[in-house]
């Protein structure tokens, strides 16, 4: 997930700063091309949405665990009675 964000972040600061729609021919290069840099964002904006999809099934039980101590049971009353 990591790796797949830093190459997906990378890619898209070089299609913004390096090679920007419109700044040249069609078919402009940095290292790569143009066209290479926009497929390898695309493939890994996919990939890291399925991987946020997996991660938050995973972590599926710490999010409403949270949600309910937050929002339902009054964590923080709760707290504060017991320990009297
Ligand atoms: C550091 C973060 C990012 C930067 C700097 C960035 C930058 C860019 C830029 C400049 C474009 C326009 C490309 C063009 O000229 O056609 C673009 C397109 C796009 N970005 Fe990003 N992006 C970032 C993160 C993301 C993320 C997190 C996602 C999705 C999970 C994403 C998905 C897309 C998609 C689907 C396109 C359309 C590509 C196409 O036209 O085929 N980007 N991004």
């Amino acid at each position: 997930m990591f790796i797949d964000f830093i190459l997906l972040a990378f890619s898209g600061f070089v299609l913004k700063f390096a090679l920007p729609r419109g700044s040249g021919r069609l078919g402009a290069s940095f290292i790569l091309e143009r066209e290479d840099w926009l497929s390898m964002h695309n493939i890994t904006a996919i990939i890291i949405t399925i991987l946020i999809v997996i991660h938050l099934i995973m972590n599926w039980v710490w999010i409403k665990n949270m949600i309910k101590a937050l929002f339902v049971n009054n964590f923080v009353n709760k707290n504060a009675k017991n320990k009297k």
